[in-house]
């Protein structure tokens, strides 16, 4: 049983703008994200971290658009980047570089320096060479970087496998005793100030258990070392809040709910906390707007042929994960089961399977929901569809916030064999 579309999407409304209407301007298919509940989000956040020395650095990962990483800069917010492409999107932002931290286990000496020139706030470590690897640029640059290390907690997120970061087995981070290690010698590191603890054990988490041990394990680790005589002035808490994508089924915990164990935990702590959200911030805000090509009747199921492909949205393709989708304007027809796929060329693309819905014909909107986060970042051109266009809305009004990408865009950069040249 398909549920009822929330709330500000009711009537095709979204953010105080009529999506039936736009779609008659905007080509489908489409991402329109709601400003107004990106900041509903992000105010929530804050709210609930009152009083705490805290910043927020959204995970550029999941919606890097240069609009959505302007909104959140305005909004105080700094970036969690993973490669020097985020960081440059977020220094064309506008994003402070003392806001900006970065992560991943695969960072290259060339990001590396890049961000050290930059002077970003601080690194999250993820292995012994990369520490060694930061010493030795940051020597070299005659700068000191600040640092954290990546703990591996150990501790089951109980989410997808495919976003599960924080178990031993997973590539994330290091152990505690190997973290132990690196303070004990870190009067060897002359270049790096290594003051900082970080954990992220994995995405869309939708309860409170996974987050308290982690930071129970986490702090108990910062007690140590300040016993140890180590200060550590960050303690960066990741990402991870899951959102709802099933009405009526996904509970997400609240901003304060979540806040509360980061205070429980972190009892007594006077540093900076870094808190890394992603999805939270933006998944909800996002829809997808595409319409209905085609409906097929197969031997044994109903299809209904969307403009939107996996190319578009990878998530059902790549993890199964389910997006709660509405007509923006059929409801009162009666209600059928469709599977509901895009165009391209593999039985993966396919959004939902057995997804019962008011009966569809070619032309009829749909809404995919919750495609604000690893909706656009995750696209791609594949079958050699167009980028989709992405709209910003905020109280009524529309801004393309990326227009539809070319043809010559798409092969850009591409040319015949002609140079042949040998090693
Ligand atoms: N910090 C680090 C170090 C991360 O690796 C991630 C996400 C985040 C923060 C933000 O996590 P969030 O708050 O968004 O859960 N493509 C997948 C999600 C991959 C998440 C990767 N890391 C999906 O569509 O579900």
């Amino acid at each position: 049983q398909e549920t009822a579309p929330e709330a500000n999407s009711a009537h095709g409304m979204f953010d105080g703008v009529d999506l039936q209407r736009l779609a008659e301007r905007i080509p489908t298919p489409f991402h329109a994200y709601s400003a107004s509940a990106i900041r509903q989000r992000i105010g929530e956040l804050q709210a609930a971290l009152a009083g705490l020395d805290a910043t927020i650095c959204f995970a550029v990962k999941a919606n890097p658009n240069l609009a959505i990483l302007q909104l959140m800069a305005n909004a105080g917010v700094g970036a969690d980047i993973v490669s020097a492409g985020e960081m440059r999107r977020s220094l064309h932002a506008g994003m402070p570089p003392e806001r900006i931290v970065f992560s991943g286990v695969g960072k290259s000496a060339d990001e590396i320096a890049g961000a050290l020139a930059v002077g970003i706030h601080r690194f999250n470590v993820e292995s012994h060479d990369e520490l060694l690897t930061l010493q030795r640029l940051a020597e070299a640059q005659g700068v000191t970087a600040r640092a954290a290390v990546r703990v591996n907690p150990d501790v089951d997120a109980h989410t997808h496998a495919k976003i599960s970061t924080g178990k031993a087995e997973n590539k994330f981070g290091v152990s505690i005793d190997e973290a132990r290690r690196w303070f004990a010698e870190r009067g060897r590191l002359s270049h790096v100030q290594l003051d900082g603890l970080h954990v992220h054990i994995g995405s869309q988490i939708l309860t409170l258990e996974p987050f308290r041990l982690a930071l129970q394990r986490v702090a108990e680790f910062w007690r140590e070392l300040e016993q140890d005589g180590h200060s550590i002035n960050s303690i960066d808490v990741g990402g991870g809040l899951g959102v709802s994508y099933r009405a009526g089924t996904d509970q997400p915990v609240s901003a304060s709910d979540y806040v509360n164990v980061i205070r429980t935990a972190l009892a007594g702590y006077k540093g900076r906390v870094l808190l890394e959200p992603g999805r939270y911030l933006v998944a909800e805000a996002g829809v997808l707007l595409t319409r209905v090509i085609r409906v097929k009747a197969g031997v044994e199921r109903q299809f209904l042929v969307l403009d939107a492909a996996m190319n578009d949205l990878q998530r059902p393709s790549l993890y199964d994960a389910w997006h709660d989708i509405v007509p923006v304007s059929n409801a009162s027809r009666p209600l059928t089961t469709y599977d509901i796929v895009g165009p391209v060329c593999e039985t993966g693309d396919t959004f939902a399977r057995g997804r019962e819905l008011p009966g569809c014909a070619p032309g009829d909107l749909l809404l995919i929901k919750a495609t604000g986060a690893y909706g656009t970042s995750m696209a791609s051109t594949y079958n050699s569809r167009p980028l989709a266009i992405e709209i910003l809305l905020n109280q009524g009004r529309y801004a393309v916030v990326r227009r539809r990408q070319h043809f010559e865009e798409m092969i850009a950069g591409e040319q015949p064999a002609r140079n042949w040249e040998t090693t």
